[in-house]
């Protein structure tokens, strides 16, 4: 089977995970890349992913710092997956696409809506692939809740909820993710559920939102869960409290082009936790928008709970893509401890299906930038103090809060 050559740019927390996920893809039969190279500023943290690619992989990928000199040293390369923060998405993305090679991009797709653009535009100048990894909605959970919503089984959806509060001060992962013009949790997790909102909803026209910092001081975690040697390592040099400038906490509602209207809620600070998430149909309800390692919940019209397990007992309708079926072959990926790597699997696979075949991408750059944008549509309401609607953000018509982060950045395309 012909691979496509790629290379991995963004050695950190979750640049290791991608390697994880190449190791679960080269273990199927659907195997189509081939890792030739390892980049990252930071030439410890690559170093240290070289090491990790040889248990992973059985081959020591060689090292750079710089793009150029691996494109230099490499001149079959096909593609890069880019896995740094992303602050910096939009620059690594469109010097990637102009230098010819095609691209998969972690989420979120860039820091702003005009970052998001610029890297569209990049990939259409180039005739070169661009496919954003947002993992949750390749989940069986979300695939099966989609499908339950596709062939009506709760009748016509009229409103919805997703909330996912959790209170603390604590390091939310890395100090950049507490900065505005680094990241910020609203944007960091909450593409994460616009994706999963629009996937299983359509799009968003309108948005009434606010949007608060609560902790403006984050403090070190005693400890922490993941056993990676990278999160360790950069777990025991961090700071024991930064500073945090990027808002928190967030509550809108949100106008689907479908009529649906949802209520969303996210948190990671001050006090109080809630998760909940629901979809209301006039001939039943949806208890789950889909997650990572999640299940799919379905309420029938008669009050019967199935949960997704007994949903795949009920319906003989519903097939997942054959390598989500080789991964889950129970159709449900709960409890699996590598699902995290399993999904990001399916997202390079993809690329390399798309690069080498022709087929299509499932979260294109347009998909990417829908989904920052509407988390930004958050912060623009909360600033302008009124609702806002997709269009005026996706147009940059209504802007000053990521004027902000674009000025800081230098971003003006
Ligand atoms: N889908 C998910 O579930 C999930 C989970 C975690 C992180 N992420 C995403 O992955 C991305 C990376 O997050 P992380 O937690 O791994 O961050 P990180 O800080 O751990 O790693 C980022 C790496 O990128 C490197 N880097 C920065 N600028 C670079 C450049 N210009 N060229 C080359 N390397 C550069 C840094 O040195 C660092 O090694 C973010 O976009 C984040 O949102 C996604």
């Amino acid at each position: 089977m012909d691979k496509l050559k790629l290379a991995l740019i963004g050695c950190g927390g979750m640049g290791t995970r991608h390697l994880y996920g190449l190791r679960e893809l080269a273990r199927t039969p659907f195997n189509n890349i081939a890792l030739c190279a390892l980049c990252d500023l930071n030439r410890d943290h690559a170093e240290l992913a070289a090491r990790e690619a040889e248990q992973l992989l059985g081959a020591k990928p060689p090292v750079f710092t710089s793009m150029e000199a691996m494109v230099q040293a490499i001149p079959d390369l096909m593609a890069v997956d880019v896995v740094t923060d992303p602050s910096v998405h939009h620059t690594v993305v469109c010097q990637a696409l102009d230098m010819g090679l095609h691209v998969l991009v972690e989420k979120p797709m860039a820091i702003s809506v005009k970052a998001c653009h610029a890297m569209i535009a990049a990939g259409e100048r180039n005739g070169r692939k661009l496919s954003v990894a947002e993992n949750y909605r390749r989940d069986p959970s979300a695939r099966l809740t989609r499908h339950l919503l596709d062939t009506g089984r709760i009748g016509t959806p009229y409103m919805a909820m997703l909330h996912a509060v959790r209170g603390g001060n604590e390091i939310f992962i890395t100090p950049w993710r507490h900065l505005k013009d680094r990241g910020g949790p609203l944007l960091d997790m909450g593409v994460h559920y616009a994706d999963l909102i629009r996937y299983q909803l359509g799009d968003v026209v309108e948005v009434y939102g606010d949007a608060r910092l609560v902790e403006p001081v984050r403090k070190k975690q005693r400890a922490i869960r993941d056993q990676y040697a990278f999160y360790q390592r950069r777990f025991r040099a961090m700071s024991s409290e930064v500073p945090a400038t990027a808002e928190d906490t967030a509550m809108a509602m949100m106008k689907m082009e479908s009529g649906v209207t949802v209520s969303f809620m996210m948190g990671i600070g001050g006090h109080g936790a809630c998760r909940n998430q629901l979809i209301l149909g006039d001939k039943g309800c949806l208890q789950s928008f889909g997650n990572r390692g999640s299940q799919a919940i379905w309420q029938s019209a008669d009050g019967a709970v199935r949960d997704q397990d007994a949903i795949l007992d009920a319906i003989d309708d519903f097939e997942l893509h054959p390598l989500l079926d080789h991964f889950f072959p129970t159709e449900n990926s709960a409890g699996d401890r590598a699902v995290d790597w399993k999904l990001i699997a399916y997202e390079q696979w993809e690329l390399a299906r798309a690069v080498l075949n022709g087929d299509p991408i499932e979260v294109n750059g347009t998909e990417g930038m829908k989904d920052v944008a509407a988390i930004y549509a958050i912060c623009e309401s909360a600033r302008a103090g009124r609702t806002v609607t997709a269009t005026e953000i996706e147009r940059g018509e209504v802007y000053a809060y990521q004027a902000e982060i674009d000025d800081a950045l230098g971003i003006d395309t």
